[in-house]
């Protein structure tokens, strides 16, 4: 199988095809992901929640997200594979950016780096395309500015915030990303910003008009059971596959029918 690369995303927008892209944090999750046709595998800071039980994307580590992205690297034979710099490790220090990418790169054996944020970050965007590491950025709903924002509702409803994201998208492709993530704006202003650049935007709670589209593995195979916002399309309900497998197992081992004759040696 041939590689996905950030040309060929190029190559997809030019052409009018959809980009496919999904979350993965391990070994196993990522081959099934790959292996089903997935164009993007991102290992996001959102492992933070779904992993490791956070309430935020906040506390995950640098050697946390690169073992994560490791194990994720391992499976994935078609997919590029892009990792979330976390919280803490590129803004305001555009060499402790390049140094953070640099480590992802050549300790998890990933092909591009996620930075949240626009015209604040830009050094250190720049600094990190210096060494020749794909960059993708995130403007929206950022979820490691969410003690700044105070929710997670939908982001640049108004006129000042949604000028602002256009810049950042603009400055973004100047500097040179690849493609960028729109996370829950309105359809509306993705479909101007998707317009305007000539790079790919991927969206996720942001409409039909991205190049492309991302979900977080856990929401959409209904394992994260809670959590079902408006954007969010459910593709399973792996809890209650899971809870019928699990209480199954348990109650036959109770009941002394696990395992069976057959069953041992
Ligand atoms: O961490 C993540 O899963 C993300 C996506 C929601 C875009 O950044
Ligand atoms: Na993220």
């Amino acid at each position: 199988v041939k590689r996905i690369t950030t040309h060929t995303l190029q190559e997809m927008k030019n052409r009018g095809e959809k980009i496919a892209m999904l979350t993965a944090y391990d070994y196993s999750m990522a081959a099934i992901v790959d292996a089903a046709g997935m164009d993007v595998i991102l290992v996001g800071d959102s492992a933070s929640n779904v992993m490791a039980g956070h309430e935020t994307t906040l506390p995950i580590t640098l050697d946390q997200m690169i073992y994560h992205a490791s194990a994720v690297v391992r499976a994935a034979r078609r997919a590029l594979i892009v990792v979330d710099l976390p919280f803490g490790t590129y803004q305001g220090n555009s060499k402790e950016a390049l140094a953070s990418a640099i480590r992802i790169m050549k300790e998890s054996g990933a092909h591009a780096v996620k930075l949240e944020g626009g015209i604040e970050i830009a050094e250190s965007v720049s600094r990190i395309l210096t060494a020749g590491i794909p960059v993708m950025g995130h403007l929206g709903l950022t979820p490691q500015s969410i003690y700044k924002f105070g929710t997670y509702t939908v982001r640049a409803k108004e006129d000042a915030e949604a000028q602002k994201l256009r810049e950042d998208a603009l400055k973004l492709q100047e500097l040179g990303c690849f493609g960028i993530v729109l996370e829950k704006i309105p359809a509306a202003l993705a479909k101007t910003v998707s317009e305007s650049l000539v790079i790919p935007t991927i969206g996720i709670g942001a409409g039909q008009f991205c190049d492309g589209q991302v979900l977080v593995i856990h929401d959409m195979l209904g394992i994260n059971k809670g959590f079902k916002p408006r954007f969010l399309r459910q593709y399973a309900d792996l809890a209650d596959v899971m809870n019928n497998a699990i209480s199954n197992y348990v109650t036959d081992v109770k009941a002394k029918d696990f395992p069976n004759e057959k069953e041992q040696y």
